[in-house]
């Protein structure tokens, strides 16, 4: 019976050595010391040993199962630990690999010009103003001077909300709430989006975005008017561009002018970009109309002040060859992407 336990921890300590994964332990353990396993047999048959034999068997046979359990822990502990390895080494990260580059989106084009604008005019001294879409129909017109029967209070080009409250339909009125709660002197710029009941077409939104001037000071006149747009046409469009007045009329400032740059594409000489004009619109402006002075509560005898806006819209397409209005506000990534 000792021989048989010998051989039998021999065998077991062969297939212990032998075992690649934690499956053929766990058969081990149950070939050897499960309920029918080999050392169980053994033991079954203690009952025919004589009284003398039996603790001396029995206790080398706890010994052997003693053994063969340790060794099959060891085993697993050993098959354990390599597995780690192998799947530590498989999932190294080489932390040298350049990383990828993320992909950056960029300013609207509409963002990139009116941020250029901004930062001509707040070089100038302006400070940035706003004012509500949702307006007072007092602000929008009424106290611009203009009149009860003007065409831009007609509901085909205005957003009515109520009778009092339009949506409106251009930056001017910031002129007059600014002009209300600020003593002289005035320099603003007012950006913002406007609204007009306008078909879609290739130059019309019903949404699109003005850019509103206003100085007010003492001794405040058309030369500096001129001055103060010139300077801005030559630094959004370059030093070689000229700019001209046409008279022209708005019912908040008189005079009032239109402001026409030189092309600059054709510098001037005609082309199809200008239409053969050798000029280009860009603004309107004049200097503040008195009776708007007084309304907003400043002494038309004591300061006196000039005005400009102009369409963001129309100043990017110019300045980027956009020939379609549109594609502003499309978000298509094939237009987005080349600016
Ligand atoms: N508000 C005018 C428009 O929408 C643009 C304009 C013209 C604004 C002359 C001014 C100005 O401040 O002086 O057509």
């Amino acid at each position: 019976m000792k021989n048989k336990l010998e051989a039998i921890r021999k065998y077991a300590s062969q297939k212990i050595e032998e075992a690649m994964n934690l499956n053929d332990l766990n058969d081990i353990r149950v070939n050897f010391l499960g309920k029918k396993g080999e050392l169980t047999q053994v033991l079954r048959g203690m009952k025919d040993l004589s009284k003398e034999e039996r603790p001396v068997i029995g206790q080398i046979a706890n010994e052997i199962r003693d053994s063969i359990e340790k060794r099959i822990e060891d085993a697993k502990t050993v098959i354990a630990k390599k597995a780690r390895e192998i799947q530590i080494q498989q999932e190294v990260i080489d932390v040298t690999l350049p990383s990828k580059k993320p992909a950056l989106g960029h300013q609207h084009p509409m963002s990139i010009v009116l941020d250029d604008i901004k930062s001509i005019f707040m070089g100038m001294g302006y400070q940035i103003a706003e004012g509500p879409e949702v307006e007072k129909d007092y602000y929008n017109f009424e106290a611009l001077n203009i009149p009860e029967n003007h065409p831009a209070k007609d509901e085909q080009d205005t957003f009515y909300i109520s009778k009092d409250i339009v949506l409106r339909t251009q930056t001017s009125p910031v002129q007059v709430r600014i002009m209300e709660q600020q003593k002289p002197p005035i320099r603003i710029i007012a950006p913002g989006r406007v609204y007009r009941s306008d078909e879609v077409d290739a130059t019309h939104s019903p949404v699109f975005n003005q850019l509103e001037g206003l100085v007010i000071d003492k001794n405040i006149t058309m030369a500096d008017l001129k001055g103060a747009l010139a300077v801005f046409a030559s630094e959004l469009y370059g030093d070689n561009v000229k700019v001209r007045f046409r008279p022209h009329h708005f019912p908040f400032t008189e005079p009032s002018a239109e402001m026409d740059i030189s092309c600059f594409k054709c510098n001037g000489k005609g082309c199809s970009f200008c239409k053969g004009e050798g000029w280009i619109e860009i603004l309107g402006c004049g200097m503040v109309h008195p009776r708007v002075l007084e309304m907003s509560g400043i002494d038309p005898t004591i300061y006196s002040g000039f005005a400009f806006g102009m369409g963001i819209e129309r100043i990017a397409m110019l300045r980027y060859g956009i020939d379609d209005i549109r594609l502003f506000y499309e978000n298509d990534m094939r237009f987005l992407k080349q600016f």
